[in-house]
């Protein structure tokens, strides 16, 4: 595996989004956003299920979710944006495989999670098209936290993907190949 290491952000990473795409994992619908001022971007499905779950966010209320659904749909609503409040697997199923041009994961970030989004949603991109996420980042202590980086590294070793691209233009870096 070939990783190719550059310093630009994940704003640059969302001017390379064409055609019709998902973002897993939304929160308050900032970089949902970003992509959808890409004018090349015709539609996107922004993914999250706003809701606090055994081993997540334990610390944050259900009411802060729930404004940040709120806020992401006034955000996001004149653009060509649906919004789909689904935990990211019930979502991968209402999608054909190959149905889309790019996804960018940035849901839970623990190895087991990272490790089942990137298996359910590569089915779901096109071939040639792209897959991406957020937090390829190593942080002290947080190991199981922070499974980005082992779970990506594990898919493009063991699928054989040419190239993995890192964007370390942000404090926390975002991760793509092309499927
Ligand atoms: C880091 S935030 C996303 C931030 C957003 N991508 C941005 O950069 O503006 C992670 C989000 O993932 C959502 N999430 C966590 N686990 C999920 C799951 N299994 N399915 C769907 N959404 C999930 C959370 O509700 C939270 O809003």
């Amino acid at each position: 595996m070939k990783i190719i290491t550059l310093e630009k952000t994940r704003n640059d990473l969302a001017q390379e989004f064409s055609g019709i795409g998902a973002e897993i994992g939304v929160e308050q619908g900032v970089f949902s956003e970003i992509i959808c001022l890409n004018n090349n971007v015709k539609k996107l499905y922004s993914i999250d299920a706003w809701k606090s779950y055994r081993g997540y966010r334990d610390h944050v209320r259900q009411q802060k979710l729930d404004s940040f659904y709120e806020l992401s749909k006034m955000r996001l609503a004149k653009y060509n944006c649906e919004i789909v409040r689904k935990f990211s697997k019930e979502a991968a199923s209402d999608f054909i495989d190959g149905a889309l041009d790019f996804v960018y994961i940035d849901a839970n970030h623990e190895y087991a999670h990272v490790q089942d989004d990137i298996m359910l949603w590569v089915k779901k991109v096109r071939v040639g098209g792209i897959v991406s996420g957020h937090d390829y980042v190593r942080r002290k202590g947080q190991d199981s936290f922070y499974g980005v980086v082992r779970a990506v590294n594990e898919y493009v070793i063991e699928n054989k993907i040419e190239e993995l691209v890192i964007y370390r233009g942000d404090t926390s870096p975002s991760w793509k190949f092309i499927k």
